[in-house]
């Protein structure tokens, strides 16, 4: 039995599952798990449900509520799982119905609860109702459940509509009939084996209504909605123009959206505990974003802004107060996200010159600063576990590891890259297997001896688990340290923030709030250290540093968490 297992089996028997709890999803830890890269017990050189179950006692030990599983169910893997074969199964590389089933049990018993990414708006073009489809005639009910259509033009030769995909490129493919004469064209906003599902066809709405009942009654505690504003298409097919007012955008938030979630949510309200709906949702607009919020639709939804924020105290602080005041009138929490299998880790990203984040600009070959990365991301680690809502954690964010930016060309999977004419290194360098325990690869990610699906860097050996698990000062001890405060601290999690923008008069550098009483956040993100001084002299404690602290100094790309036991009667929050 390997030391996960006996955690586990030691904490089962003291753990209560959390079901009391229904605001659970307002605090909550997420921990996103990529099937493919966690651990692979079967030797294959991908991860699988096994290996989730045989590592459940490290998310326990890191302190997690809940896990999020990235699309596990069959699927040819076109776009890493979110071309969904069958919603009702698992890949056969990952295991069975009966090992989810298992897992999410077991982690229940441990306080853990799942959530699942449902994957509403395409199928697989492998899925039976696009091969249906297919076969099917031009006009025939088969073809209504997607977006099949004419070309334009004399010979209809001329594609529908210039929508852009968001993995570049065009969203309509062509078909060919069974004669071998070119036939309509399907719509589909990423690559073109993943047709676009017709969400005004009853079919469509009742399958999707299905498929939750299918998961909740399997124990699952809520749904990540993949795209969940790209759903309804404007059945005009016009172009994007500027004449378009907010909610009518021909593939985007388009208003009609809403109704489709009031009816998710009541079916989510129609089971014991709270099951959540949780929206991937990239819209620029911050209002519109929160009005999926709205007490009969979605819990809550992935807030992007942050992530793509320029590292600085500004910057930051816009970010969190937009953020807040968005959410305020609609009472829901926010959340918090530095990463998921999408974008650049932080530890790269914050180690750039520009520590912005957008898809289109992602290049091979641009500088980072490892160490200042490494810095930063640490700082932010703690900056946004105190800031009010729940939190994601991606899978290996905890121990920080960097972007593999050097995978060879022909490993590539993503489409990504490929639609970019390879000029976007994709996102595979963020799906790198994780690294366990050992000197050198698989890192006990797989059996010794197995080649993993993509290959994990050798230097990875100073970051495995096992190596950080042990050493106070690690990522991993600083995230295990964080969660258990923040568990613990009644003032953390859900709840109000206070700015505290006099704690350090003319550090402009610094972003400061109070939560509650007694707790503080300091994050320094500039280049020189700035004095606690002020603070520990008038009776603050520190509680956890992302840096060594240097007497009362934070260091430069830090951050600090405080309790101000007798600060709470001499100052007072700015606003
Ligand atoms: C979401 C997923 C991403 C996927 C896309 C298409 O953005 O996070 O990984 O490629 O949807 O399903």
């Amino acid at each position: 039995m390997d030391s996960d297992v006996l955690t586990r089996t030691a904490r089962a028997a003291t753990a209560q599952p959390p079901t009391h709890d229904p605001l659970w999803w307002r605090s909550a830890v997420i921990y996103q798990v990529y099937v493919r890269s966690f651990a692979d017990a079967d030797g294959d050189g991908t991860g699988d449900l096994a290996g989730v179950r045989a590592h459940l006692g490290y998310l326990k030990d890191l302190g997690v509520d809940a896990i999020w599983f990235n699309p596990w169910y069959p699927s040819p893997m076109a776009d890493g799982g979110y071309d969904v074969v069958d919603y009702r199964d698992i890949h056969p590389q990952f295991g069975t119905l009966a090992d989810a089933e298992a897992l999410i049990r077991e982690a229940l018993a441990l306080g853990i609860r799942t959530i699942i990414d449902v994957v509403p708006n395409h199928i697989s073009d492998q899925h039976p109702w696009f091969q249906e489809a297919l076969a099917a005639e031009p006009g025939s009910p088969a073809r209504e459940r997607f977006w099949f259509h004419p070309g334009k033009g004399e010979n209809g030769d001329e594609i529908p509509t210039h929508w852009v995909s968001s993995f570049q490129g065009e969203t309509w493919t062509r078909t060919t009939n069974p004669d071998g004469t070119p036939g309509e064209w399907y719509l589909h906003m990423f690559t073109p084996e993943q047709p676009d599902l017709n969400w005004n066809h009853p079919d469509v709405r009742r399958e999707h209504e299905e498929i939750l009942r299918f998961w909740f009654d399997r124990g699952v505690a809520g749904v990540r909605i993949d795209s969940a504003a790209l759903l309804i298409k404007d059945a005009d097919l016009p172009e994007v123009g500027e004449k378009q007012g907010p909610g009518q955008h021909p593939t985007e938030d388009r208003d009609e959206l809403h109704d489709v979630y009031r009816s998710w949510r009541a079916i989510a309200d129609s089971y014991a505990g709270t099951r959540v709906l949780v929206g991937e949702i990239w819209v620029p607009d911050i209002d519109r974003f929160a009005a999926y919020l709205r007490d009969d639709e979605m819990h809550t939804a992935f807030n992007f802004d942050f992530l793509a924020r320029p590292w600085g105290a500004a910057s930051f602080r816009e970010s969190i107060r937009q953020t807040l005041a968005a959410h305020a009138p609609v009472g829901a929490p926010s959340t918090w996200v530095l990463s998921n299998h999408d974008v650049t880790r932080p530890v790269t990203r914050y180690g750039r010159a520009d520590t912005t984040f957008a898809f289109l600009k992602k290049r091979f070959g641009v500088p980072t600063d490892p160490e200042l990365g490494r810095n930063r991301a640490r700082a932010a680690a703690l900056l946004v576990a105190a800031l009010p809502g729940s939190l994601y954690i991606y899978q290996g964010d905890e121990l920080g590891l960097p972007e593999v930016e050097d995978l060879p060309r022909d490993l590539i999977e993503d489409p990504m890259h490929y639609r970019s004419g390879g000029v976007d290194p994709g996102r595979d360098g963020c799906r790198v297997p994780l690294p366990w325990a050992g000197d050198e690869p698989p890192f006990a990610f797989s059996p010794d001896g197995s080649r993993t699906w993509l290959p994990q860097p050798p230097q990875w050996r100073a970051l495995t688990v096992e190596a950080q698990r042990s050493d106070p000062h690690s990522t991993f001890s600083l995230y295990r340290d964080a969660l258990a405060l923040r568990r613990d601290l009644p003032a953390l999690g859900d709840g109000d923030l206070d700015w505290w923008d006099d704690a350090l008069p003319g550090a402009d550098d610094v972003l400061a709030f109070r939560r509650g009483d007694d707790f503080a956040c300091i994050v320094n993100t500039g280049e020189d250290p700035v004095s606690l001084g002020p603070l520990i002299g008038a009776g603050g404690q520190i509680l956890l540093a992302s840096s060594p602290l240097e007497g009362a100094s934070l260091p430069g790309d830090s951050t600090a968490w405080l309790r101000l036991t007798s600060l709470t009667t001499t100052t007072h929050p700015a606003g």
